[in-house]
C-alpha cells in the first residue's frame, strides 16, 4: 500500500489524571484515578488522519517495552502502517504526564525516550515512502536533525506542527510548504514577546519563511495567511471536556483534506471543526472523530 500520508514524529503513553485545578508551582493537589492512554503528537496526527480516511504511514521510533507494544498495537488497529517504525532498546518507550483540568485545558510534561533516538539515518530509510506521499506531517518531538531529513526527502506537500515550540533554523522553515503552530508557537518562531491575537498573528505569519502558515486560535477557530493574504476561520460554539489533542486532530485533518484536492481555506474549515469535535471527548487517540462523528459531536 502507498501511504497518502507520512507521519514523521512522536508516540507517547500518555498518563493522565483529571483534577479540579492544574496544580501551580510547588503545589501537590488530588486528582482522579490514573489512565493510560495512546499518544504521542505524531502517532496522533497519524490516527486523526486514518480515521478520517486517509492511508497513513508512520516513521519513528518505539521503546522495546510494554508502552511500545500498546502504541504499535493502537495505531495497527487503526490501520496505520508501522512497519518503518523501529523497535529500539536504546530508551524506554516516550511518556507524557498529562494533568486535564475541569475546564478541558492541560499541562503536559513529555519523557521522549524513544523518540529522542530517531536519527535521520531512519528517515532516509522511509525515502520511498516520503517521495510518493501526497502529504509529510511533521512535529518537533524527534530531534531536529531527523525533522530536517523528512522536510528535504519529503516531495509533497510538506507539513510542519512546530510542537513543542523552538526557535528553527530558516533553512527548516523554507523547507515547509504549511506550517501550523498555535499562537505560544508562532510568538516563539516570530521572536515576539507577549500574547497574540488574531491581528498580531497576521502580522508576524508573513515573517516567516514558509509560503503559507495555518495559526491555530483555540475557540476562536485559525487564521490563514498564504502568500501574506489573511483569512479568518471561525470555529463552532463548544465546550471543551478535554483538549488534549485538538492541535493534533487539526493537523491531521488539514492533511486529510489537502489529499482530497480542497483548498487550504476549505481544508482549515474542516480542521477546526474535527479539532472542535476532538475537544468533546476524553484522552488523546481515544478523542480522534471519523468523519460521521464529526457531525455528531458539533451536533
Ligand atoms: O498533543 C497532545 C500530545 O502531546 C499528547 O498525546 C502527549 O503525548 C504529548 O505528546
Amino acid at each position: 500500500m502507498t501511504a497518502e500520508i507520512v507521519v514523521v514524529g512522536s508516540a507517547n503513553l500518555d498518563l493522565v489524571v483529571e483534577v479540579d485545578q492544574i496544580p501551580a508551582v510547588g503545589e501537590t493537589v488530588m486528582g482522579g484515578d490514573l489512565r493510560r492512554i495512546p499518544g504521542g503528537k505524531g502517532a496522533n496526527q497519524a490516527v486523526a488522519a486514518a480515521r478520517l480516511g486517509r492511508d497513513v504511514a508512520m516513521v519513528g521510533r518505539l521503546g522495546a517495552d510494554e508502552g511500545g507494544e500498546i502504541l504499535r498495537a493502537a495505531l495497527t488497529a487503526d490501520g496505520v502502517d508501522t512497519t518503518r517504525l523501529i523497535t529500539t532498546d536504546e530508551a524506554p518507550n516516550g511518556v507524557a504526564l498529562i494533568a486535564v483540568g475541569s475546564d478541558g485545558d492541560n499541562a503536559i510534561v513529555v519523557s521522549p525516550g524513544a523518540n529522542a533516538r530517531v536519527t535521520p539515518a531512519d528517515v532516509e530509510a522511509a525515502a520511498d515512502a516520503l517521495r510518493t506521499a501526497a502529504v509529510t506531517l511533521l512535529q518537533l518531538e524527534i530531534p531536529l536533525d531527523a525533522v530536517t531529513a523528512a522536510a528535504v526527502a519529503a516531495e509533497g506537500t510538506v507539513i510542519l506542527n512546530p510542537a513543542p515550540a523552538v526557535p528553527l533554523p530558516a533553512d527548516l522553515l523554507s523547507r515547509v510548504d504549511i506550517l501550523v503552530p498555535n499562537q505560544t508557537e508562532l510568538a516563539t518562531l516570530a521572536g515576539h514577546d507577549g500574547p497574540i491575537d488574531a491581528e498580531i498573528a497576521a502580522r508576524l505569519a508573513p515573517t516567516l519563511p514558509s509560503p503559507a502558515v495555518v495559526v491555530t486560535l483555540g475557540a476562536d477557530g485559525a487564521l490563514v495567511v498564504d502568500r501574506g493574504v489573511a483569512t479568518h476561520v471561525p470555529a463552532p460554539p463548544v465546550t471543551p471536556v478535554d483538549t488534549t489533542a485538538a492541535g493534533d486532530s487539526f493537523c491531521g485533518a488539514l492533511a486529510d483534506a489537502l489529499v482530497r484536492g480542497e483548498t487550504l481555506i476549505d481544508a482549515t474549515q474542516w480542521a477546526v471543526r474535527v479539532g472542535a469535535a476532538t475537544t468533546q471527548r476524553p484522552g488523546a487517540q481515544p478523542s480522534l472523530p471519523t468523519p460521521a462523528e464529526v457531525e455528531q459531536l458539533l451536533g
